[in-house]
């Protein structure tokens, strides 16, 4: 049986750096791209809409993948709108749902999101939401009467930031540039 507490399982607790043997160092060095580390609370808060707010926190521009913050400031609707590749998001604080399903996302929870999709973002809480998103391909906003609004995607994300950053003498985090 697997016994999840045997410690051969589990890697090395030694408080050191451990050198691992690599076979493709050279090419690791030469093609590989670095991580990178975003520091949140540097990166502002950008109005989006009048009751919500986005956190940029990375543009991948290679896989139209942005990550960010989506903070819905008090109980509201983001709106309606259709996905066209797969998002994955973490609920922060608060609770959010879908008026097309029947699950609340509260702290912890766990979203996944799928080419295809088309749903109403709310929050019912009377203290809004958090959502931690990692989101990829176009997101189609419509408007209440199903008209296509606008497709947001990851240069709209950068054009959302950076704009902002240029009207408040905000430095542009390159770290965020994937
Ligand atoms: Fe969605």
């Amino acid at each position: 049986m697997f016994d999840t507490s045997d410690t051969k399982f589990t890697p090395s607790s030694a408080y050191e750096i451990v050198k691992i043997p690599e076979t493709y160092a050279n090419i690791i060095e030469r093609y590989g791209v670095e991580g990178k580390y975003v520091n949140a609370q540097e990166s502002p808060w950008v109005p989006f809409g009048v009751n919500a707010a986005i956190r940029h926190l990375a543009f991948d521009v290679r896989n139209n993948i942005a990550s960010n913050i989506l903070w819905i400031k008090s109980g509201g609707v983001i709106g309606t709108h259709k996905h066209r590749g797969t998002i994955v998001m973490v609920c922060m604080e608060g609770s959010a749902r879908y008026l097309e399903y029947d699950w609340v996302a509260g702290p912890g929870d766990f979203i996944w999101e799928t080419p295809g999709l088309c749903h109403t973002l709310v929050s019912d809480d009377p203290n809004g939401v958090k959502l931690f998103g990692w989101l990829q391909g176009p997101i189609e906003f419509y408007d209440e009467n199903a008209n296509f609004l606008e497709t947001v995607d990851v240069w709209w994300y950068i054009n959302h930031y950076e704009t902002y950053c240029r009207d408040h003498d905000i430095p542009i985090n390159k770290q965020m540039y994937l």
